[in-house]
């Protein structure tokens, strides 16, 4: 097993392919740069996988702001967490506690020798999201997460009780979301301060306030995606503000959150701002982002109008603390900005997406009334994290379709725009050398009742004179879009690379471009973007002559698994050689099954029982459509995936096999909606380009992978021919 690893490792190395599955696994991930108070130097966090030792390593770096260089800070991986405290000290979560299993510390170190400081506080728990502020007495108040116990006691997993029965009992939904069984545990924010002492050394007084027990079915941050900004502690020390899905309301139905005010040091029970009678008429939708502006008088927060649809507008609101007045800023742009932060008390940046990019943008906090539409500061590229390091400049954290990591200097003019690239992943990672803006391009196409943008891929020492097979990927939500950005799994560049020209459409549904392309899918899952992706299809056929459409291929996951199920039952599924679905829906009436009820109470307006012909209306499971399926098929379903369970991979895989298509069924019993593990993406590419390649005829090309590069047996009981 070993020796064939290594053979197809050398293989795969000497060919022409740029990026191979092995190489987008195995390049290192890393975080948002954090700059130091003056702003001269970043601190940020890469992890990597090696198919050497099987095994992940991680380090902290910083990165020179004037120079781009990048020197190791550390690789002890007690270190999780960085936040500075000056420009020559550093504060940090270490993952080990000394005295109590399964808990943590807070240590102290100065930047030169780091880590070489001392423990300042115990922490009962494993704790995440470290944000820590100095108050006027010079002592450190700092907020971070855990498992909470409904007692406000943090739940440490390695002292937690064990009972003999494996028994799981409820009276409420959800009973599962994402990945994971509810337990009684949730998130809850905890509060505390280092004092600072005689000795200018900072240790822990007070112990840690739980801010989020004390409310009544409060959780925060919201799982399984919240994080660290799902709250914040105001620049002063004194205040606490954190989101949370509405106590008051049925969870599993609807998308409705109270932003949450609290002291920090916990002597009141935290209050919503935004609850019932003090949100601004009509406003009832998800709220989430609370950021505390530098003079500590306003928060700032976004939040959606409608209680039961997640993917509608989110609006930039501000409350102002002493009056309690609750304003909203730039209402009738057409963006969803999803992450925001003050630059002074009168400024605010939010990044959203915006047409296949995620741009930042200005908003002045006195002038953003009315139709005010906010300037764009960077253009074209996917910026995920921000800070001010100068008066005039940021430093943009963020990737593109080709560069797993950027740090680019941007200036607040929005004239200026991006002032220096200091480093990119595809100039200094070996695994992505060769990648770089020329492969990608895009084009706009007249859809079913609008334009659509589509990103195109190009493969590695593209021609435009010769063709190569078109690989079209349907993306998930449907509210959701493909972005100049880049992913660990399905990395449009790791398809282009194997020979295909890839072109990754947003059509109806698709997020960034507006809420009428987003809103015009409820209830038109399989009729608008359908119509869409053929008339893409068709203008692909037509004007891209370095296109092979007679050879094309289409995948997606999610709804894009639907989309790919509605295509195999359509006219459209007779123009591909060759299908993938993963984790994806095919049976109508099985929706029902899934956790966050809201989704499909909204998508097709009404409960299962009061809209069912909604729900039945795009189904590909119908006895007409079944009988249409032609196209060779893997199906892909995980384990772990409750959003849509596997019994719909299962079902759509019964078919296949019954009507006599030629298909597959991929399964891993450990993954979720999504796969995570290295050696099971290393093995998800393998089956998923290796059935792609095999009928597009592009597994004839030197070093593209085929089924057999999978070492696991393949199960085959099939009578012999
Ligand atoms: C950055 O690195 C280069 C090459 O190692 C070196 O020549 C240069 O002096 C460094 N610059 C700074 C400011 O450290
Ligand atoms: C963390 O520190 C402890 C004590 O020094 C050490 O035993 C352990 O191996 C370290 N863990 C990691 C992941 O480095
Ligand atoms: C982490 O904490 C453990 C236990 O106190 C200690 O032994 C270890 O040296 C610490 N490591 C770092 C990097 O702080
Ligand atoms: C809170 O509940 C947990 C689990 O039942 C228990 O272990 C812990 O001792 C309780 N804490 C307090 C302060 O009662
Ligand atoms: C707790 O913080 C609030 C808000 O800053 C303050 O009004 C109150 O006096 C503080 N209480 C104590 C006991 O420190
Ligand atoms: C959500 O479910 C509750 C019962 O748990 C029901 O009363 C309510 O009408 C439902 N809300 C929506 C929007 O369907
Ligand atoms: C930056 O802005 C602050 C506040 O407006 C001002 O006091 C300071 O002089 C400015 N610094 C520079 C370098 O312009
Ligand atoms: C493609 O063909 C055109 C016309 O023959 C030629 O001008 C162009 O250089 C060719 N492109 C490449 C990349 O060879
Ligand atoms: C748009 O899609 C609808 C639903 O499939 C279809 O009835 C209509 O003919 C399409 N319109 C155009 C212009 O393609
Ligand atoms: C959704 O349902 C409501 C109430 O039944 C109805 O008024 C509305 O027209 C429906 N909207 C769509 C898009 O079907």
């Amino acid at each position: 097993m070993g020796a064939f690893r290594w053979l197809s490792l050398a293989a795969a190395a000497s060919s022409a392919l740029a990026l191979t599955p092995e190489q987008l696994i195995s390049a290192p991930r890393r975080s948002e740069a954090i700059p130091n108070p003056s702003g001269s130097v970043a601190v940020f966090s890469s992890s990597q996988y090696s198919f050497d030792t099987h095994e992940s390593s991680s380090w902290w770096s910083l990165l020179d702001l004037r120079s781009g260089n990048i020197t190791v800070l550390t690789d002890d991986s007690n270190v999780s967490e960085i936040v500075w405290l000056s420009d020559s000290t550093l504060l940090y979560i270490n993952g080990t506690n000394a005295q109590i299993p399964g808990g943590s510390e807070l240590w102290v170190s100065g930047l030169s020798g780091f880590p070489s400081g001392y423990k300042a506080a115990s922490l009962p728990a494993s704790f995440s999201g470290l944000k820590a502020v100095t108050t006027e007495s010079g002592d450190i108040n700092f907020v971070a997460y855990a498992q909470s116990y409904r007692n406000g006691t943090a739940y440490n997993a390695e002292l937690a009780a064990t009972y003999l029965s494996s028994a799981r009992i409820y009276d409420s939904i959800y009973v599962r979301h994402w990945d994971t069984y509810l337990t009684t545990t949730f998130n809850a924010v905890f509060s505390g301060t280092l004092k600072k002492t005689q000795h200018s050394r900072y240790l822990a007084a007070g112990g840690l306030k739980n801010l989020v027990a004390p409310v009544p079915n409060a959780e925060s941050p919201y799982p399984p995606f919240g994080g660290s900004s799902d709250y914040d502690i105001s620049a002063d020390g004194k205040w606490v503000a954190y989101k949370s899905k509405a106590p008051d309301v049925p969870q599993a139905n609807h998308t409705t959150a109270y932003i949450y005010l609290v002291p920090h040091n916990g002597s009141e029970t935290a209050v919503p701002i935004n609850g019932p009678g003090s949100a601004p008429e009509g406003i009832e939708g998800d709220s989430n982002s609370p950021v505390f502006s530098p003079n500590s008088k306003i928060l700032a927060y976004f939040q959606m109008e409608e209680k039961t649809y997640e993917s509608d507008r989110r609006v930039l609101y501000i409350y102002d603390l002493e009056s309690q007045e609750i304003g909203a800023l730039a209402t009738e742009w057409d963006r969803s900005p999803d992450s925001l932060k003050w630059i002074d008390d009168k400024t605010i940046i939010v990044g959203s997406e915006d047409e296949g990019s995620g741009n930042l943008f200005l908003i002045p906090v006195q002038e953003a009334t009315g139709d005010f539409t906010p300037s764009k500061l960077t253009d074209g590229k996917y910026a995920s994290a921000f800070y001010q390091v100068s008066n005039n400049t940021l430093l943009v954290t963020g990737s593109t379709l080709y560069s797993s990591w950027y740090v680019d200097l941007v200036s607040l003019n929005p004239e200026r725009g991006t002032l220096k690239t200091l480093v990119s992943a595809h100039e200094i990672d070996p695994e992505l050398s060769g990648n770089g803006p020329e492969d990608i391009g895009e084009i706009w196409f007249e859809g079913n009742w609008t334009d659509i943008h589509a990103w195109v891929i190009y493969p590695e020492g593209f021609d435009e004179n010769k063709t190569y097979p078109l690989a079209y990927l349907i993306h998930g939500g449907p509210q959701g879009a493909w972005y100049n950005s880049w992913s660990s799994r399905w990395n449009p560049k790791v398809f282009a690379d194997q020979g295909y020209v890839v072109v990754a459409p947003n059509p109806t549904g698709s997020t960034g471009y507006g809420d009428e392309l987003t809103d015009a899918i409820q209830n038109n899952w399989g009729s608008y973007p359908y119509e869409d992706l053929v008339k893409g299809w068709q203008y692909i056929r037509d004007n891209l002559p370095y296109v092979d459409t007679a050879n094309g291929v289409a995948a997606g996951a999610s709804y894009g698994g639907f989309m790919v199920n509605w295509i195999q039952g359509s006219d459209l599924g007779r123009e591909f050689k060759a299908l993938v679905t993963h984790d994806g829906t095919f049976v109508a009436d099985a929706k029902i099954s899934t956790e966050e009820l809201w989704f499909m109470e909204r998508e097709f307006n009404g409960t299962f029982w009061e809209a069912r012909e909604n729900y039945r209306r795009w189904d590909p499971s119908a006895p007409e459509r079944i009988l249409r399926f032609d196209t060779p098929h893997l199906v892909i379903h995980n384990d772990l995936d409750y959003r849509l369970p596997v019994a719909e991979g299962l079902s759509l895989f019964n078919v296949l096999q019954e009507r006599g298509v030629p298909s597959r069924f991929l399964n891993f019993p450990d993954e979720n909606h999504w796969v995570t593990n290295h050696e099971n993406s290393l093995v998800w590419h393998q089956q998923v380009l290796g059935w792609l390649n095999k009928y597009s005829g592009v597994a004839e090309n030197e070093g593209a992978i085929t089924l057999e590069d999978t070492v696991v047996p393949v199960v085959d009981i099939n009578p012999p021919a």
